[in-house]
């Protein structure tokens, strides 16, 4: 059989479809008329989309009765052909509705709206073929993934907002209790277990903060560019934006069939998301080790070693962590796949959905495991507590001379002798007798020792942004109501 016949065997090793027979696509070719033959194998292969864009199958349908209506208040339907289409993408769409990916898999379509576009032949007959009537499928697939993204994107609302909460409720809880906080991971300040937890929350508002714009960008109706210049029928596409729930409509008819700017930056902001629970995710996993023993994962997040039975593992941190290489690499593919593109839509365009639909399933999968283990987890207050030495109080003692008008320079070289004492004599900080600190500076007195307390460390920094209960509970106020206005419509 010549290269290029309508009827092709199925190549192993291309395996896009499940059955073995061979496939008849003569008939089903969307732009048949000036073609010969059927498409080669290898580029039957290459084209197919539909294993990708079957997800898009209830926004298809959805897009196809809202352009239906459209072309019936042009006047280009009768009011009873319009409902004739509507019937019959009713019926496709309960008979898709029971469709596996097996089914799909079968399908000699080359698309989504290939494949419904001939089931809606197949239903009500030569009709069908009136409703691509002014609308190309650049339009409509802009369209399709415009509906998907938009509940994608409060899916992710949702969740990302779920994870902020958890930490919310654990650093509630943990207020009161304190931590080393650090630098260049060395023990450096104390601070409350709830502010740490905070500070693992805060990307997330950011994050949300860039949702509520993604969301914004992808809102907008692309229907009615047609292929690139526009429908020469008068739709009225105010009409269909407001039956497709779009709050605006697209400006330039061209641009409008090539714009994935909204899927870059749902992409971006995966990424982002996608690095920031990688950082909780590092955290989660030093703190659990035993050597710092801050946090113990609930069984239900951790997993055992075949090998050791001692093994407690936190695998749901580390594979969150590793997540968040496939969706810094889905950025990096979407970009490059947009940079090079001449004007107008453009068949590279169809590889935009994998790595949007990537960013989306890896959130998906991410966040809820993430927010379940940070529910779960047990924060070891003795640990953390054990954790502190006075060391980490040394700026406090400088500051102690600073409040008695000592320059900070001058109070920080006095402490830094001090702790050079400490440490020739292999005494804690705060062992230093009052005597000894004065022969480093007369100015200390003996009151200079109640600076080794962390808890009145953490409730001297009462600033807005601070380690203060009453600035933990501003922090918690604060958020609380950045969640709240940043809540997507459901
Ligand atoms: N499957 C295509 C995509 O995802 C649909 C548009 C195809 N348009 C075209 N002119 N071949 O972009």
């Amino acid at each position: 059989m010549a290269v290029g016949a309508a009827t092709l065997p199925v190549r192993a090793g291309l395996g896009r479809r499940m059955s073995d027979a061979p496939v008849d696509r003569r008939g089903h070719a969307l732009w048949g008329g000036r073609f010969e033959g059927g498409l080669s194998g290898e580029m039957e292969a290459l084209n197919r989309s539909l294993d990708v864009d079957r997800r898009l199958w209830r926004e298809d349908i959805r897009g196809s009765r809202a352009w239906a209506g459209a072309l019936g208040r042009a006047g280009f339907l009768a009011t009873d052909e319009v409902e004739e289409i509507a019937r019959g993408l009713g019926v496709v769409e309960e008979r898709l509705a029971g469709w596996g990916a097996g089914d799909f898999a079968a399908a000699p379509d080359e698309d989504i709206h290939s494949l419904v576009e001939r089931l809606l032949t197949d239903t009500i007959g030569p009709l069908g073929g009136k409703l691509h009537t002014g609308r190309s499928r650049n339009d409509q697939v802009a369209t399709d993934f415009r509906l998907w993204g938009r509940e994608a994107i409060r899916r992710q609302g949702r969740l990302l907002a779920g994870l902020a909460e958890a930490l919310a409720a654990r650093a509630r809880e943990h207020a009161g209790a304190v931590m080393p906080g650090y630098t260049h991971l060395q023990r450096a300040q104390p601070v409350p277990v709830g502010h740490w937890l905070l500070s693992r929350a805060w990307p997330l508002v950011r994050d949300l903060e860039h949702l509520v714009a993604v969301h914004r960008e992808c809102d907008v109706l692309p229907l009615g560019a047609g292929a690139l210049a526009g429908c020469p029928f008068p739709v009225d596409r105010a009409a269909l934006a407001a039956d497709l729930g779009f709050a605006r409509i697209s400006e330039n008819s061209i641009d409008t069939v090539a714009d994935r700017d909204w899927c870059a930056r749902l992409v971006f902001g995966a990424a982002m998301t996608g690095v920031h629970l990688s950082q909780l995710a590092e955290d989660l996993v030093l703190f659990s080790t035993s050597e710092f023993g801050f946090v113990r994962l609930a069984d239900g997040f951790t997993t055992g070693s075949s090998l050791m039975p001692q093994k407690r593992n936190p695998d749901v941190a580390e594979l969150v962590r590793g997540k968040a290489g496939r969706l810094v690499g889905n950025l990096a593919a979407l970009l490059t796949l947009l940079k090079g593109l001449p004007t107008g839509y453009n068949r590279d365009l169809q590889e935009d959905k994998e790595t949007v639909f990537d960013a989306v399933d890896t959130l998906e999968l991410v966040l809820p495991a993430l927010a379940g283990a940070v529910h779960t987890m047990t924060v070891v207050r003795e640990r953390t507590r054990a954790a502190l030495d006075a060391g980490m109080l040394a700026t406090d003692l400088a500051d102690y001379l600073v409040r008695r008008g000592v320059p900070f320079r001058e109070s920080h070289h006095a402490v830094g002798a001090l702790v050079r004492l400490a440490e020739e004599s292999g005494r804690p900080l705060d062992a230093l007798a009052t005597k000894e600190m004065q022969s480093v500076d007369a100015r200390f007195e003996a009151d200079a020792r109640e600076v080794f307390d962390p808890d009145r460390s953490v409730a001297s920094r009462d600033m807005h942004g601070g380690t203060s209960a009453r600035a933990l509970r501003r922090q918690l106020r604060a958020l609380d109501s950045a969640l709240a206005a940043l809540a997507l419509p459901v």
